[in-house]
């Protein structure tokens, strides 16, 4: 279901929080979870339901199963959170897009252990769900920190 560089600290990110999960008997052939972070924007702490482990296995691909993972979380994340986020691969990001996600388009920064430290590499990834509260896409957005991937 994952492939390359799916890594434990990956994993260890979509615990703790509500997980979708898609059975073909007792087969899974679709996850996604949303765990609850933090993230700064425009002077708010705003609680954002961030999408991690999103993955379909390869020969089950293009039959809509992401999308109905995605759809649950999209439904928990209207109902529980003020905006929705997420870090996408380049390979995924026009399946976030059609479904409404937006790129933020603004610099981006994590809470690091050293002080606020902008995360470059990860600006043009970052993808947004708002729904509760206006966002302004070309803004600040700061992350808080764990351990692996910030974003
Ligand atoms: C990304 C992934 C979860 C999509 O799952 P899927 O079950 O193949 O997606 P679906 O069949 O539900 O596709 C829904 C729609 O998105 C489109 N789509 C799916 N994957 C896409 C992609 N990589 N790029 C662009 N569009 C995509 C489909 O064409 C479909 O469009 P339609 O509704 O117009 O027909 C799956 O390809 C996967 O597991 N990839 C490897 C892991 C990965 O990249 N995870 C994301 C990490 S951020």
């Amino acid at each position: 279901m994952f492939e390359g560089d799916f890594s434990d600290h990956d994993w260890e990110h979509a615990l703790g929080g509500m997980h979708a999960l898609l059975w073909e008997g007792a087969e899974l052939i679709g996850h996604a979870s949303v765990v609850q972070r933090r993230l700064l924007h425009g002077g708010r702490a705003l609680r954002a339901g961030y999408v991690e482990g999103v993955g379909v296995r390869a020969d089950r691909r293009g039959r809509g199963h992401g999308a109905a993972v995605m759809q649950a979380l999209e439904r928990v994340m209207r109902g529980a959170y003020d905006l929705g986020a997420l870090g996408a691969t380049d390979e995924a990001a026009q399946f976030y897009v059609a479904r409404g996600w937006t790129q933020w388009q603004g610099p981006c920064f994590a809470l690091t252990p050293n002080g606020i430290r902008r995360t470059t590499a990860d600006e043009g990834c970052i993808y947004v769900l708002a729904h509760a509260v206006g966002l302004d896409v070309f803004g600040e957005l700061t992350c808080d920190w764990r351990d692996g991937d910030v974003w």
